[in-house]
């Protein structure tokens, strides 16, 4: 069930949101090389609590941290433990905050140091991507659009777009209703309506789309091994257009 939010649900959304962008900021303040994503962890779950929230990650489905850290290869859902930050590296931070009864939700990946390239691009295809998919986004654009400009953006650069993870509706759960595919057709899936709130978070790889995931149960890595990126927000459906609450 998709639901929609009242203006006084939306006005409870926003301080859990704006502490998933403020942690981010900060979070990547804290990304040099030798630090360790357990670090990263940490400083998360300090200031999310500082701030008056929970850290909604923790826990969740026995999730053993507050943020997801996911290095180079690492697509999402890294658990921060012993693996050192180091110069080149591609780091993308995922959390969650709960206040107000509701959930905030945003990602953004990280440069450390001289990265190639390559990895720079990678990154601001991402980025790209997810304002490409709220391009023309309003109430009653088919929900696939989404992912259809995502995909054609990723994939006009020679990149390639993670099937087997989506974005998700949030609110007082942190997925909810309905899946949200960084690839599609245009002109398909319901019509969004304004009030719905959503995560976009297209997941990019360098290399094929194809992912492996890993026998800690959380961890997801790319087939072949090359760089992913990830970048997220959660976002409001308006009349005439989208309003972005993790920014
Ligand atoms: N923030 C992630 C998302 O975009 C969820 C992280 S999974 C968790 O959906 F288990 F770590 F919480
Ligand atoms: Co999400």
């Amino acid at each position: 069930m998709i639901t929609i939010k009242t203006e006084k649900e939306i006005d409870l959304m926003r301080e859990p949101c704006a502490i998933v962008r403020d942690t981010l900021a900060y979070v990547g303040s804290k990304i040099k090389p030798g630090v360790t994503t357990k670090e990263l962890d940490e400083y998360a779950e300090k200031y999310i609590r500082s701030r008056g929230a929970e850290p909604s990650c923790l826990g969740y489905c026995g999730y053993p941290a507050s943020i997801c850290a996911s290095v180079n290869e690492v697509v999402v859902h890294g658990i921060p433990g012993d693996r050192v930050i180091r110069d080149g590296d591609i780091v993308s931070i995922d959390l969650c905050a709960y206040k107000n009864g509701f959930h905030g939700d945003g990602a953004r990946t990280f440069l450390v140091g001289n990265v190639s390239e390559e990895k720079k691009k990678l990154v601001r295809v991402t980025e790209e991507c997810f304002f490409k998919g709220i391009e023309n986004l309003r109430a009653g654009t088919p929900l696939y659009d989404i992912g259809a400009r995502v995909q054609r953006h990723a994939e006009e650069n020679g990149f390639s777009v993670v099937r087997a993870l989506v974005g998700h509706g949030i609110g007082h759960e942190m997925h909810e209703d309905p899946s949200v595919p960084n690839f599609g057709k245009f002109g398909t899936g319901i019509r969004l309506k304004a009030g719905m709130v959503i995560c976009i978070e297209p997941m990019i790889n360098m290399g094929r789309y194809e992912v492996d995931f890993m026998d800690d149960g959380w961890t997801v890595k790319t087939r072949d091994r090359k760089p992913a990126a990830h970048y997220e927000n959660t976002v409001v459906i308006r009349e005439d257009g989208v309003e972005i609450l993790t920014i």
